[in-house]
């Protein structure tokens, strides 16, 4: 077999872009420094991520030698910066276990803690790394991946293991909205430091193998391997890292452009989903095209979903929404499209502003519902509904609001609530404005009511700050 490269090689090791900015201080439309830079802890996540880490860049190389099983493979090198004095480097890690560390090329010590003993997952990696410097930090690994658990899904973050039946063969992909990428590779896994990646698959022949960002390469071994890369030049949280492993078909669709820009999309189903599950893709370019109109250009180059067959929740990984057969609707196919603006393209600050993305992307089924013609009202109504049983503040407390009835549904009425104040245009007009000026920037919800307040004026922030903090639903 000849190895086939459709791209050299060395486009593979040029150095990753640099604009993942992990905490600037964030200059708002008006001008002005906003939120101080944002520190972690997490109130909800305390252990996550490390004060002062801004990993750039993720280079991801994974063997999957059987779809199916979760035993993996992982070479990992991270583009690191220190925005202030790191004693160590302590990333978040519980996934296979590690053979081998390196510090820019050399040996260096280092230790794994897992959290058994309450003690947080982390590899530890025992070299100071001054303020201001960078280092790039390479880390193997094999074995089983297992995951974190999410107490109120009542799932397994992380790598998902998809056993063989016999009519469909083995797959794999990430399902990991909040913390479970530090199942499958060490990061620094919070949303606050969002980073590009480059990604490449290793999987069998005949298995197809996809990841978040545009297709760079694929080539085949001689030992019946071949290998894909995927590279995501926009940061983004680690959460949104999608990568699919399957049997699966690929359904390439026309093009579209959004505001200029052109966007390749491209869906994947695995063989045995029948025809009725594949047809609502069939609208995602009609989707991206009407939400750039409210949210200003699309921010990636390529999209696409890509259908799993176990019963969990739609997620928004990044240009390559995970889609479950149970959720291939047009409304959640809307909804995963938008939060490639509003989480994936804005990254979060802090979990506890998960209506941030949550309120953004509901509500941006109402937006499609109206591109339609249909009215508005039933789905108003519905998410009125939904909070019938009581509601709270908008900024979450305890994890088990992050992704609550409130986080979804009193997001969007608030949003509605604003638009209806001020009107479309003024209303579009603060979209494109936030979409743009929050870019990689950690976004809080004063971040967003400084905004309201600077564009849509005073009257307006405090409209949305009555939807933000009143116990009861304004
Ligand atoms: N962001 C996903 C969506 O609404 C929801 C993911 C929920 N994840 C979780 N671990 N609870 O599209
Ligand atoms: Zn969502």
């Amino acid at each position: 077999t000849l190895a086939v490269l459709t791209l050299p090689t060395l486009i593979l090791t040029t150095t990753p872009p640099s604009h993942a900015q992990a905490h600037p201080a964030a200059i708002t439309a008006g001008g002005a420094v906003g939120t101080p830079p944002d520190v972690l802890p997490d109130p909800l996540y305390p252990t996550l991520g490390q004060p002062g880490l801004d990993v750039q860049h993720y280079d991801v190389r994974l063997t999957v030698p059987a779809p199916g099983t979760p035993d993996l493979r992982s070479d990992t090198t991270l583009t690191v910066r220190a925005d202030r004095d790191l004693n160590d480097v302590r990333l978040d890690y519980s996934g296979p276990r590690v053979l081998n560390v390196t510090w820019n090329g050399q040996p260096v010590p280092y230790r794994h803690t897992t959290g058994q003993d309450a003690t947080p997952d982390k590899l530890i990696i025992q070299r100071s790394l001054p303020e201001g410097q960078d280092a790039r930090i390479r880390v193997t690994a094999a074995g089983p991946a297992g995951g974190v658990p999410d107490p109120t899904l009542n799932i397994t973050l992380g790598w998902q293991s998809v056993p063989a039946t016999p009519t469909q063969p083995g797959a794999n992909f990430t399902f990991s909205e909040p913390d479970g990428t530090h199942s499958l590779i060490p990061c620094n896994d919070h949303p606050s430091d969002p980073a590009t990646f480059t990604t490449t698959l290793t999987v069998p022949r005949g298995v197809t193998a996809i990841a978040s960002g545009s297709r760079l390469a694929d080539r085949a071994h001689l030992n019946g391997t071949h290998s894909v890369t995927f590279t995501l030049t926009t940061p983004v949280p680690t959460y949104a890292l999608g990568i699919s492993v399957g049997t699966l078909d690929t359904a390439a669709r026309p093009a579209v452009e959004t505001a200029g820009q052109r966007v390749t999309l491209t869906d994947y189903f695995p063989t045995s989903v029948p025809d009725t599950v594949r047809a609502p893709y069939a609208r995602t370019g009609d989707i991206l095209t009407t939400l750039s109109g409210w949210f200003g250009p699309y921010p990636f180059s390529t999209y696409g979903s890509a259908v799993v067959t176990p019963d969990l929740p739609a997620l928004e990984t990044a240009t390559l929404s995970t889609m479950p057969v149970r959720s291939s609707r047009e409304r959640v196919i809307v909804h995963e499209v938008a939060h490639q603006w509003f989480g994936n393209a804005v990254p979060l600050a802090s979990w506890t502003d998960t209506w941030l993305n949550e309120g953004f992307a509901t509500y941006a089924e109402l937006l499609w519902t109206q591109a339609q013609g249909q009215d508005a009202a039933p789905l108003l109504r519905s998410w009125r509904d939904r909070l019938r049983p009581g509601t709270r503040p908008l900024t979450a407390t305890t994890r088990a609001q992050m992704f609550d009835a409130t986080a979804y549904a009193r997001g969007a009425l608030a949003l509605h609530a604003l638009r209806t104040q001020v009107g479309d245009d003024a209303f579009r007009t603060f979209l494109h404005t936030y979409t743009r000026t929050r870019a990689g920037q950690p976004t809080r919800t004063e971040d967003l009511l400084h905004l309201t307040r600077t564009v849509l004026g005073p009257q307006a922030a405090d409209l949305l700050n009555a939807w933000i903090t009143q116990p009861d639903l304004p």
